[in-house]
């Protein structure tokens, strides 16, 4: 079973998390009430005042060629989440959101570190009881869709339990069936979709994700596009 750090404030709980796996800990979870340097993707800040939920998991892992499914994975446990304490219709944008009417609602922020042995750092951002976000961001959070205040260890249990139960599929190399639970509560696939990636930008409609958990897009013109890497938006 995993085991629980509190912190009232961490820079990141990323940081935090690499810390304690340069001392070999895993199977952790950081947890922060706040950040003051909380990141995302792409060197983004995520912006982490009291009310949100900041944590990391740490696992040590063999291969981390698959690791984008343990982003896959961590997504869906929190749309379940959302799904069971609030029966809001969360659902999974890939590669890493969570949203709720169309709006984002949680963020992921997956880190490796390879070397002698390998670890995971899973860095999961929910907005639940905070209300404000920087004006670019189309976001939400639970209390704002809900008008209610929630416990926010308790929803870092659930997640945790979802977590721990969809991590069994990729124990057992079972990526197929991540995949199709991905697709139950996908908010991509069947959308038009701008991606803005490294090589330029491309849009057509999510038509798949492959074996790599590459999204796949079927341009204008007919052709696939697999998209590796970047941000997508639904147009
Ligand atoms: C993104 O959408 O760009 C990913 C955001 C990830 C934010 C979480 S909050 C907990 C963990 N610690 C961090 O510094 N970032 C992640």
């Amino acid at each position: 079973m995993f085991k629980f750090y509190y912190f009232k404030t961490l820079a990141s709980t990323n940081d935090k998390a690499k810390e304690f796996s340069g001392k070999g800990l895993s199977k952790i979870v950081v947890i922060a009430e706040k950040q003051t340097k909380g990141k995302g993707r792409f060197k983004r800040k995520w912006v982490s005042s009291l009310g949100g939920l900041y944590m990391t998991i740490v696992l040590k892992e063999k291969d981390i060629e698959k690791v984008k499914y343990l982003t896959l994975i961590s997504s869906i446990a929190v749309a379940k989440t959302i799904i069971k304490i609030s029966n809001l219709k969360a659902k999974v944008k890939w590669p890493n959101d969570v949203l709720v009417n169309d709006k984002k609602i949680c963020g992921i922020l997956t880190e490796t570190i390879s070397g002698k042995e390998n670890y995971v750092l899973i860095g999961i951002g929910v907005n639940i009881n905070n209300k404000k976000f920087p004006k670019n961001i189309n976001a939400t959070s639970l209390i704002m869709e809900t008008n209610k205040n929630y416990d926010i260890n308790k929803i870092i249990k659930i997640i945790i339990k979802e977590f721990n139960s969809l991590y069994k599929y990729y124990k057992t190399n079972n990526y197929k069936k991540i995949i199709n639970i991905w697709k139950k509560y996908s908010h991509t696939l069947r959308r038009k979709i701008r991606a803005k990636t490294l090589s330029g930008v491309y849009t057509g409609k999510a038509v798949g994700i492959d074996k790599d958990c590459n999204l796949i897009l079927k341009l204008n013109n007919g052709k696939l596009k697999k998209i590796v890497e970047g941000d997508i938006f639904t147009v």
